[in-house]
């Protein structure tokens, strides 16, 4: 800047002086020359109270004693941009402030003053400061959380874990951050699946799976099993940026599920086992008459072809019969890992008869079932809806001491409610003509551990396996009972949803 003379200094006086921002100018002995409007506001100062003092004495800066940029401007000739201080006000209180130096000329070019213009960043830092609060407040939010909240980005890094997270996973935050989420913490065997389903998801090829169940791996190598829940995460103009899901370790849960399934299955295996010998028994008992029979023709020397054609196949008809139910036994007793695919309800409810049908109708019990043969497939485990409805048939068969009739229909639902959400469904209607259940007891039913039973015909936990056994199913468990008369359990589990995966 070149200042020729005395007019064009007032000129330029009166520009800095109503400019919008904040600044002051100074001459070579630091002196103050200009002091605009905007200064004096944010000061408090008046022009009059400050000019031809040195700028040191009334603006102090906590730059001032040592690190003065403006004294640098002076005798440099060079500009300082942008650097923060403070600066004290005419009442002692600090404000920050963003200043730029740059040096005035005159028209030779000899250095002859500096211009500093300095911003109030009091509302910038307030606004910072309140940011920080919440973001500090968000982050204790999710620090007291019991379960594990993690963030991806659509590369599949991870971007925030709160501090269940960093416990479950055993590592501190800093040494997550930052990493791919499935190369550190998904287990090997799964972890190319997992990372096609991420891709297509950040794709939008794929809905995401609001809830699903699966293993992650700790600092130790050790597996938890992990519910996790998840939404996508968008910017503004609506694309996938990333995940955020929160999940609960349920390892032990999960343990502990294991454990009472085994033993229901246990406890249902002894009930069954008078029932089973019996169906056995009989073919077995068959099959030796028809031996002995045999054997003696044969040693009479007096077999007839056609006849002992018949009686042999009568034979293998019957051992057919056994290993069919040994098979069934041994499916059923087997130890199998949950896994959903697409069933035929009918079949369960057919496989679930040929194991038990025998032991119920020895108790003086006709069975009836009425099956709707056009039935959606729906996903569940076999084995572990079979033993829920093989638990609640049994409950009916002792309902029923003295005979009665049982009944199992099975039909297709639309628009069921079950948890908050409205989806077709297939209905599983088991009826009793028993003893029936009083009201007292119908919250207790569920519970591990409950039962009306003498000692050695029930351990109470049938019905909390039936319970958990759905609940993983996403289903649910309905029940009418009328005291003396009888009563009827239905089941409602979800029909596969192509779309929603
Ligand atoms: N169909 C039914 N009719 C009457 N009572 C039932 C029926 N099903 C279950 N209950 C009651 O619920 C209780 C709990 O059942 P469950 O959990 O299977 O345990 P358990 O059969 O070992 O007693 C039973 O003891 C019985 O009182
Ligand atoms: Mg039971």
């Amino acid at each position: 800047m070149k200042i020729e003379d005395e007019a064009a200094k007032e000129f330029l006086n009166n520009i800095l002086a109503s400019m919008q921002g904040e600044l002051f100018t100074i001459d070579k002995d630091a002196r103050i020359t200009t002091f605009n409007r905007a200064a004096e506001k944010i000061t408090g100062f008046k022009k009059e109270e400050v000019l031809n003092k040195k700028c040191y004495t009334v603006l102090r800066s906590n730059l001032c004693k040592s690190k003065c940029r403006l004294k640098k401007t002076l005798e440099t000739g060079e500009s300082m941009f942008n650097y923060e201080a403070t600066l004290k006000n005419k009442a002692g209180k600090e404000i920050p402030v963003n200043i730029t130096t740059s040096p005035l000329r005159s028209s030779d070019n000899e250095i002859i003053g500096a211009l500093e213009i300095f911003r109030d960043l009091t509302e910038r830092k307030r606004l910072w400061e309140s940011l920080r609060e919440e973001r500090d407040k968000a982050q204790q939010y999710l620090s007291v959380a019991r379960v594990v909240i993690v963030a991806l980005n659509s590369d599949g890094e991870i971007t925030l874990i709160n501090k269940k997270g960093c416990e479950v996973l055993g590592y501190k935050e800093e040494e997550i951050i930052g990493n791919n989420w499935f190369d550190f913490c998904v287990p090997e065997k799964m972890r190319e699946e997992v990372k096609k389903v991420f891709r297509k998801l950040m794709a939008g090829e794929f809905k995401v799976a609001e809830y699903y169940e699966n293993s992650i791996l700790n600092r130790d190598g050790e597996e938890r099993i992990i519910a996790w829940h998840n939404t996508t995460l968008r910017d503004k103009a609506g694309r996938i940026v990333g995940t955020l899901s929160s999940g609960e370790d349920i390892t032990e849960r999960k343990r502990t599920e294991a454990e009472l399934l085994r033993s229901e299955k246990l406890a249902s295996l002894g009930q069954l086992a008078a029932g089973v010998a019996h169906e056995v028994n009989n073919p077995l008992a068959g099959i030796l008459v028809y031996i002995k029979l045999l054997l003696k023709k044969y040693k009479q020397n007096k077999l007839q072809t056609e006849e002992t054609e018949k009686q042999l196949e009568k034979i293998g008809k019957e051992m057919e019969r056994c290993s069919r139910i040994i098979k069934n036994l041994l499916d059923f007793s087997r130890q199998s890992e949950a896994a959903l695919r697409p069933v035929d309800i009918n079949k369960v409810v057919e496989a679930t008869f040929s194991i038990i049908g025998h032991h119920i109708s020895l108790e003086n019990i006709r069975t009836e079932k009425k099956l709707c043969s056009s039935l959606p497939l729906i996903n569940i485990d076999f084995d572990q809806i079979q033993q829920a409805l093989m638990n609640i048939m049994l409950n009916a068969t002792q309902a029923m001491p003295n005979g009665g009739d049982l009944t199992i229909i099975t039909s297709a639902a639309k628009g069921v409610k079950i948890g908050g959400s409205s989806k077709d469904a297939v209905r599983i209607d088991i009826s009793d003509t028993g003893m029936g259940i009083p009201k007292e007891n119908l919250d207790k039913l569920f519970t591990p551990f409950f039962s009306t039973k003498e000692k050695g015909k029930g351990v109470g936990l049938g019905l909390s396996v039936v319970h958990g056994i759905i609940d993983r199913h996403h289903g649910k468990i309905e029940l009418k009972s009328n005291p003396g008369a009888g009563t009827t359990f239905s089941i409602y589990l979800g029909v596969v949803d192509e779309e929603k995966n």
